[in-house]
């Protein structure tokens, strides 16, 4: 297996794409293979991306970042998700709105991902 689940991006078009199985071809975009991005996990600068998880009784709020991260029609959270076990919860986001989400979550052991148009993938 070359491949494994994963969020991929196309350098010269700028799509993204997410492989849910494993497979031995490769992801092909405008005739290039397409990149496996590779979450960052720690902020640098003003802008913050980073996820903070704040746990409620029956559910979790993730928030964009510990500064709320800009939702400009050139720069904005697409989306947020969150992986427990076998199941993929993902909220998509248009610029205006907050860049948050509540998901019905209690599990403690889960990967929670955000996607910012101009930096990338970002995890906590
Ligand atoms: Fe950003």
């Amino acid at each position: 297996m070359i491949k494994k689940l994963g969020i991929y991006a196309c350098q010269p078009c700028g799509v993204v794409a997410e492989a849910l199985t494993n497979s031995n071809e490769q992801l092909v975009c405008c005739d290039q293979p397409m990149a496996e991005l590779t979450a960052k996990t720690s902020d640098e600068g003003k802008e913050k991306h980073v996820p903070i998880v704040e746990r409620r009784q029956d559910s979790i709020k993730i928030k964009v970042g510990s500064n709320p991260h800009p939702m400009e029609e050139k720069h904005y959270i697409q989306w947020i998700d969150v992986i427990v076990d076998n199941k993929a919860y993902r909220q998509f986001l248009k610029p205006g709105q907050a860049p948050e989400v509540i998901f019905p979550i209690t599990d403690k052991n889960i990967i929670v991902r955000e996607y910012c148009n101009v930096h990338g993938l970002w995890k906590n």
